[in-house]
């Protein structure tokens, strides 16, 4: 079993998605001023700051149901979590085998050198959205430190993305949960699933495939779904059949 997250896992933590109609990041900014290479050229401080802002929010956010849902089965069997989320909250909730294929808000690195720097600590914990800071400098050659996370663009992280393939390639079912599904390629992975022989199951408020033999819809929420369900499995055989997932 493995699991396909996408910012909608986060949002009943408070994590903002980026194209839910109202309230998503991209309903209220540009993401070609923020998530790309060149607007950290153009304004590195903007951009700096907006990622503190994303953090801030990120560490006042707890783990949701469905976070805890995943990270409780992992207890029972190996379960491997791909997300494209750059939150901890899969972390935090206790799942180990986690596969960031945007990378991460914990770790920095240097936008000139591209190390990481080994003890770095953010400051600005109460850092506002759109307040600009100036971002602090890589200790090895003083070039801009820049978030550790792949923007429009950049290439996924060549290790994460062949282990994500082979776990997807080797599962039997994937639970796609709280993507769009329009960023390749990592909205590749339910494809890549499904040719390789395994059922993908999406978990999202909207309809977001059409079902076939071997893919269907369940519509809610992350928090409403994916507790029912990983509970049915948790089950012996003779519970399971009694408790229809809402
Ligand atoms: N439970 C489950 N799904 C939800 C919930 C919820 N409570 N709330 C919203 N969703 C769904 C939305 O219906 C939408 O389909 O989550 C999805 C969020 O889609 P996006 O905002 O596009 O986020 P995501 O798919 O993760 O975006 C992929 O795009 O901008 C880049 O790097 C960014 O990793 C991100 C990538």
């Amino acid at each position: 079993m493995v699991f396909f997250s996408g910012a909608g896992i986060s949002a009943e933590s408070g994590i903002p998605t980026f194209r839910d109609p109202l309230t998503g990041l991209w309903a209220l900014q540009d993401p070609e001023k923020l998530e790309t290479a060149n607007a950290f050229r153009e304004d590195a401080a903007l951009v700096w700051g907006w990622y503190l802002w994303r953090r801030a929010q990120v560490s006042r956010a707890l783990p949701n149901a469905a976070h805890q849902a995943i990270a409780q089965l992992a207890g029972t069997r190996e379960v491997i979590v791909i997300t494209q989320n750059i939150d901890d909250l899969h972390e935090r909730a206790g799942s180990e085998q986690v596969i960031h294929l945007h990378g991460s808000l914990a770790q920095p690195k240097c936008f000139a050198c591209h190390r990481t720097p080994t003890a770095f600590s953010f400051e600005e914990p109460n850092a506002r959205e759109g307040l600009r800071i100036e971002p602090p400098r890589c200790p090895r050659c003083n070039g801009k430190l820049r978030p550790g996370v792949v923007w429009f663009g950049e290439q996924l992280p060549a290790a994460e993305w062949k282990r994500a393939v082979l776990a997807v390639k080797d599962c039997d079912v994937l639970l796609s949960i709280g993507t769009s599904g329009v960023v390749f390629p990592a909205a590749e992975i339910p494809t890549i699933a499904l040719r390789a022989g395994a059922y993908v199951v999406h978990i999202n408020p909207v309809q977001v495939a059409h079902p076939s033999n071997r893919e269907l819809c369940l519509v809610g929420r992350a928090t409403e779904i994916v507790p029912a369900l990983l509970s049915l499995i948790g089950l012996p055989i003779d519970d399971r059949v009694e408790r229809p997932v809402p």
